[in-house]
């Protein structure tokens, strides 16, 4: 396939139907039945050894098993993180910590737990409630809000391996001694100012020439470095790409080529699905301006992304251009619920993620294959905690006999990990976030949010309850067994509004601007009108051409005209208003229910005839 459609090719997975991308994950992945068992024996192994042995948990999955989400204090907990992420001034962050905390009962879960760190978390939240029960609930909330603060950065600090990149290369020894290569996190992301942009710049500059200079010379214990493109430019957004493309390019090119030579390892984060296509326009910039024979060069490539398969199939025929090989950390995805709600909220096509984890799953798998077997072009690194996931990789790896490497989070899965570290053609690495804690709080909401969730791996591990066999369960059996792939509680975007009473209600279609198909179709559309709007009082079906003419000019752009505005005469707007009063004394002597379902209809009709609409408009533009 040539470039192009392999572009299109991605492009038409985006919102594809969940069936059809399950399908194709199957049909891109051997799976019989001996290895299917042989990888359910093993990952079951390292469940029960991990359980039987009480294997010491990581501090954020000590958190997890007292603060669950299915707890009132975990869901509390979760909405305060978010609210502090989110809400700019003191007052409503105030107001929401009474209406989130108010209920929770911390103290139970604060005197529980044998871990400290867990405890000092929880007596921050503890005080909460004990002083929003009490006489002093309004005083007490600035100190409340920063009891919160605190909690949140005694727990942080456990996910953060230093405060800056010196502090970071110190703590690191340790775990190079144990022979994990390290990843550095820098903290930061989503800047919202150039002056964030250039800082964060600086900062990872700064971290690659200090860690480069120091590194180990060993070949298979150089560390590197993980770049966030969306700490690079405040305006990191598809609308936006004829700007920001060419500045994170030059960016991204001063990083890689410093990385490059040092010759440490620079791997871009995969970051909200919007951004995917943004990010491969960089990349395929980048990739030219770096020396063939550096292998350190790569990527992050979610598999909960229904493009993930043939995202791979475009960055093989990338890597074959340029010849060399890139580096492709596979990770499931850390934006699955904000994804989700996005999509309704817009109103797109479908979801651009599965909706169930076990899809999922299976997504990871086929990729992981793919991976495995196409080693001209990469070199694999599996980001998961998930035993299953794991020993499915360790099976598959057997058969290609290529090198690749299993990577975890700083703080979370050390006993997993140890289970498999020392197997053959394997390496293990560490990512490890280096920061202040106010740069850590969307990365621990994340890790909160992905594990807190009942079906995570480390939450059913957790819960000594949940049995074995459900833990390990075959992704690819489920789906086989399945006829329908998509999780039937998950509202599609176009059923966000139907309830459980069977009220049935369309939500309005939304365009999805960070798609090429529907960016292009939209300019294809607006460029008919160039220079042609037209916009004119219309009272009662009728138009007032009648007053003064106003041309209108891009203001963005002097030399593009937009089209022409009509202002209405004198003693318009009058009739207007009267034509309103008289139209309102039948409507509201109309039944409730009857305007309803007219309205209702309106909207149906404007939904399904968009296109007849958009043409009808294009011929009365060309008139004018
Ligand atoms: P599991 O419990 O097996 O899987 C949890 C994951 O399943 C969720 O995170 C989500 O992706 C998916 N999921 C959950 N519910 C559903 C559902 N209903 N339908 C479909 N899918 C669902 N993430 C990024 O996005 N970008 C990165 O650059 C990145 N880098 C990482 C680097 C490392 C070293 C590691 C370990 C993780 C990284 N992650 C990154 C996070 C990663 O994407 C996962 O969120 C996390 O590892 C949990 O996945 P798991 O396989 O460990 O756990
Ligand atoms: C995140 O920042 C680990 O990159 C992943 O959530």
């Amino acid at each position: 396939m040539d470039h192009k459609k392999l572009l299109e090719n991605i492009t038409d997975y985006h919102h594809a139907d969940e069936d059809w991308v399950v399908e194709s994950c199957l049909k891109a992945l051997p799976w019989e039945q001996e290895l299917s068992d042989t990888v359910g024996e093993h990952a079951a192994e390292m469940v029960n050894d991990l359980r039987q042995k009480g294997a010491p948990m990581g501090q954020l999955e000590s958190f997890l098993k007292d603060y669950s989400l299915e707890t009132e204090e975990g869901l509390a907990l979760m909405c305060l993180a978010e609210a502090l992420l989110r809400v700019p001034d003191k007052e409503t962050a105030n107001a929401l910590i009474r209406d989130k905390v108010a209920a929770a009962n911390w103290l139970d879960t604060a005197g529980s737990s044998k871990d400290w760190v867990v405890k000092a978390a929880g007596v921050g939240l503890f005080m909460t409630s004990k002083t929003l029960d009490g006489v002093l609930a309004r005083v007490g909330e600035p100190f409340i809000r920063e009891a919160m603060v605190k909690a949140m950065q005694v727990l942080g600090k456990q996910f953060v391996l230093g405060v800056d990149i010196e502090d970071a290369d110190r703590n690191a020894q340790k775990y190079q001694n144990k022979g994990y290569r390290v990843s550095y996190d820098i903290l930061g992301e989503g800047a919202r100012t150039a002056i964030d942009a250039e800082a964060y710049f600086e900062s990872y500059l700064h971290a690659i020439h200090y860690i480069g200079e120091r590194a180990t010379q060993d070949e298979f214990k150089r560390p590197g470095i993980s770049v966030k493109l969306s700490a690079l430019h405040p305006r990191y957004e598809f609308a936006q790409s004829e700007y920001c493309v060419p500045e994170i390019r030059a960016l991204l090119i001063e990083l890689a080529q410093a990385a490059q030579k040092h010759n440490l390892s620079l791997t871009v984060d995969a970051e909200e699905a919007d951004r995917l296509m943004l990010s491969m326009r960089i990349i395929e910039d980048v990739l030219p301006a770096l020396d063939p024979d550096w292998d350190g060069f790569g990527l992050a490539v979610q598999a909960y992304q229904k493009r993930a398969l043939p995202l791979l199939d475009y960055l093989r025929s990338l890597a074959n251009t340029h010849n060399r090989r890139l580096q492709i950390r596979l990770v499931k995805g850390a934006y699955w619920d904000s994804e989700i709600k996005h999509a309704q909220e817009q109103g797109l096509k479908g979801f651009p993620v599965f909706t169930r984890k076990s899809n999922t799953d299976l997504s990871y798998l086929a990729c992981a294959h793919v991976l495995l077997k196409q080693s001209d072009a990469f070199y694999p690194m599996f980001a998961t905690h998930n035993a299953h996931s794991l020993a499915a990789i360790l099976e598959m790896s057997r058969d290609t006999g290529n090198p690749f490497e299993c990577q975890r989070l700083f703080g979370m899965g050390e006993a997993l990990f140890e289970h498999i570290m020392g197997d053959d053609n394997m390496a293990a690495s560490i990512y490890a976030p280096v920061g202040l804690h106010r740069d850590l709080l969307p990365y621990l909401v994340r890790r909160l949010l992905e594990n807190g969730a009942n079906t995570s791996f480390v939450n059913r591990m957790l819960d000594l309850k949940a049995p074995v066999e459900d833990l390990v369960a075959d992704p690819v059996g489920k789906a086989r067994e399945r006829n329908t792939h998509a999780h039937p509680g998950i509202k599609a975007p176009n059923k966000l509004y139907d309830n459980e009473l069977g009220a049935h209600r369309i939500n309005s279609k939304g365009l999805d601007l960070a798609d090429p198909h529907d960016v292009d179709s939209l300019l294809a559309g607006m460029s008919k009108f160039t220079g042609h709007y037209e916009a004119t009082p219309v009272i009662s079906s009728v138009i007032y051409r009648d007053g003064h003419p106003e041309d209108i000019i891009n203001p963005a752009d002097k030399n593009d005209p937009v089209g022409i505005v009509w202002s209405a005469k004198e003693g318009l707007t009058n009739k207007a208003m009267r034509k309103a009063q008289e139209a309102f004394i039948e409507w509201s002597g109309t039944d409730p229910d009857i305007r309803a379902h007219i309205l209702e209809q309106i909207a149906d009709l404007f939904e399904d005839n968009q296109d007849e609409l958009m043409a009808l408009l294009v011929r009365e533009a060309g008139k004018t």
